[in-house]
């Protein structure tokens, strides 16, 4: 967490930038949706600006230096659809199960110590039949990609990323079904996975006690775009 305060400085010019194209991907994405979205791991703020008006956007964020980025941003730019920005660590979530419609992490999974652990808590809070979005570096087996990457590991915690990170490690979920996968620029270097969180008798239930928005609509969407699959 330390390397984001040193970085909320430079972040938008530097890695921010090399990030930009992933960001406006899963974006773009998500303006095609509706209701509530959180996004986890918000950073400064650089996607916040490119949520559509009809959208409710949630941010969260364990890093100060880089949610007071986040926050002069909102107000600079009047983002009337940004609801709150908050201090909060995306290993526990302070929402209630079934929350948001959709729920994005965008170069996170590879900065939290434990992202098993917070994959589950992106599950908990999104609705069934919602979608969780996530866009990160997944590490190669062979090559001179993983060459570099078990080169970069012994820096890890002065980079403020984890360079060896396979894509495995995120698949187990039994509600997550993956429904697309895409690798992104640059050069394929980090890849945007879409899953749909699965509307089972236990999770439509919950869901029936949450007033979160368009759930079943959004489950026979999911359904319809599997055949989109990019493996
Ligand atoms: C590489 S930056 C990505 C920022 C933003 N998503 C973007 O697209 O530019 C990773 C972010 O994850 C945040 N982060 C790291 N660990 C976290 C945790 N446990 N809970 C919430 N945010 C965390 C960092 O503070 C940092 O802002």
């Amino acid at each position: 967490m330390r390397a984001y305060a040193r970085w909320a400085p430079i972040y938008d010019a530097t890695f921010g930038m090399i990030a930009d194209y992933g960001r406006r991907h899963a974006v773009d994405l998500i303006n095609k949706r509706h209701g509530r979205v959180l996004e986890v791991g918000v950073g400064t703020g650089m996607s916040l600006p490119r949520y559509k008006r009809h959208l409710k956007v949630t941010g969260i964020d364990l890093c100060p230096q880089m949610l007071d980025k986040a926050r002069t941003r909102v107000d600079k730019h009047k983002l009337d659809h940004v609801e709150e920005i908050l201090e909060m660590d995306a290993g526990a979530l302070e929402f209630e199960d079934n929350s948001f419609d959709t729920v994005v992490a965008m170069y996170v999974m590879t900065v939290v110590p434990e992202p098993e652990k917070v994959l589950e808590e992106l599950e908990r809070v999104c609705v069934p039949g919602g979608e969780v979005i996530l866009v990160n570096h997944f590490s190669q087996d062979h090559g001179p990609r993983a060459w570099m990457e078990k080169a970069l590991s012994p820096f890890a915690a002065a980079i403020g990323w984890r360079p060896e990170f396979p894509l495995k490690r995120l698949m187990g979920r039994k509600n997550l079904r993956l429904i697309r996968r895409v690798a992104l620029r640059p050069l394929g270097l980090f890849t945007m996975l879409r899953f749909a969180k699965e509307v089972t008798p236990t999770t439509e239930t919950a869901y029936r006690h949450n007033d979160a928005s368009s759930a079943i609509a959004a489950a026979s969407v999911a359904k319809a775009q599997t055949s989109d699959l990019h493996l």
